[in-house]
């Protein structure tokens, strides 16, 4: 690795992220088998687990996620795709690689497949956790906190900008193994040693935020590391010392966070109300109202900037 890389804070490639995880071979067994999509891998990966996700190597928010499952009826093959509410099925491997692949192409960016775990769940919703970890001001490693987050029922993310919800991590625990008292000391171990390991790989690197999946047998696996994390969900919690701890250790390490919630609990971005327009339009709240979720999501985006350098020098004529 050259310096320039060995001095970021910030990572987001999960593909880079994943090589730098696995040199630890104490965790191994807590990462999903995970490689770089293409004709053979997918088709290996789904012979072999039956269930993998496909996700953009450089994404966020649960945005471009997809679950594929193949399965045998018959002796018949089926395969199923789902992204967000939409699900496709395919009856061969061709058909469905190839509507894939395009998809793909579009993003021109580097999809990963990983290993598909079969989540626990909460009220109906798939439940996965955020473990939250940061050196201290003392430069130890510390979960400064844990949080579970649940899913929209339709759906096979538990973002929060994708309709998933927070829960208390106890309340999570209490109905899956209320007494088994090791899991959320097995999911801190986890924590630190992966805040370790990147750091290892990255030392100017400060805070992780894991997300982690419970398999049926409640055995943990680690989906992505997050070296930028949101800390918004834990806003959210009653006990209010714990979000003043994280803000405390950042800011000690020079990071600033956003608290304020960017989305509602169905997950449409919350967008301030902006003044009405000189001309007496309606204003970007009311255009936005009653349109598809997606479409207010793309409007509330600010103007590119290279838009707003357009307009200083070319005003608009009032
Ligand atoms: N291998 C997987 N098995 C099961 N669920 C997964 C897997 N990978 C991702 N997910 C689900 O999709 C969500 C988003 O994936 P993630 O890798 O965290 O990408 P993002 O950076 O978009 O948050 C996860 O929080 C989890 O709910
Ligand atoms: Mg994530």
């Amino acid at each position: 690795m050259n310096k320039r890389e060995s001095k970021k804070k910030y990572v987001s490639s999960k593909w880079i992220k994943t090589l730098a995880l696995i040199k630890n071979t104490d965790l191994i067994t807590y990462i999903p088998e995970t490689r770089k999509v293409n004709f053979e891998s997918l088709d290996e990966m789904l012979n072999k687990h039956h269930v993998v996700y496909v996700k953009p190597s450089r994404g966020s928010l649960g945005k471009g996620v997809m679950r594929i499952k193949k399965t045998n009826e018959n002796e018949e093959e089926i395969y199923e795709w789902q992204q967000d509410l939409e699900v496709k099925q395919y009856s061969s491997y061709n058909a469905l690689y190839n509507d894939l692949n395009h998809q793909i192409q579009k993003t021109k960016r580097l999809h990963i497949v990983q290993k598909g775990i079969d989540m626990v769940k909460y009220k109906d919703r798939s439940a996965d956790i955020r473990v939250m970890v940061q050196q201290n001001t003392n430069s130890e490693w510390e979960v400064t906190g844990i949080i579970a987050r649940l899913s929209h029922p339709k759906k096979v993310v538990t973002n929060i900008s994708s309709g998933g919800i927070i829960c208390n991590i106890e309340t999570l625990i209490n109905h899956l193994c209320p007494d088994d008292h090791n899991l959320i000391e097995k999911l801190k171990w986890i924590g630190l040693e992966t805040a370790k390991q990147m750091n290892k790989t990255y030392p100017n690197m400060k805070e992780s935020g894991l997300d982690i999946a419970l398999d049926q047998n409640l055995h943990p696996w680690i989906l992505e590391v997050n070296t930028k994390p949101s800390v918004i969900p834990f806003t959210r919690l009653e006990d209010k010392r714990i979000i003043d701890k994280i803000v405390r250790y950042g800011k000690a390490y020079g990071r600033h966070y956003y608290l304020k919630p960017k989305f509602d609990i169905k997950g449409n971005r919350i967008i301030k109300p902006k003044k009405r327009s000189r001309k007496g339009g309606k204003g970007i709240t009311n255009i936005l109202e009653n349109t598809h979720p997606e479409k207010r999501q793309k409007a509330a985006k600010p103007f590119p900037r290279k838009y707003t350098r357009y307009r200083k020098r070319f005003p608009l004529k009032r």
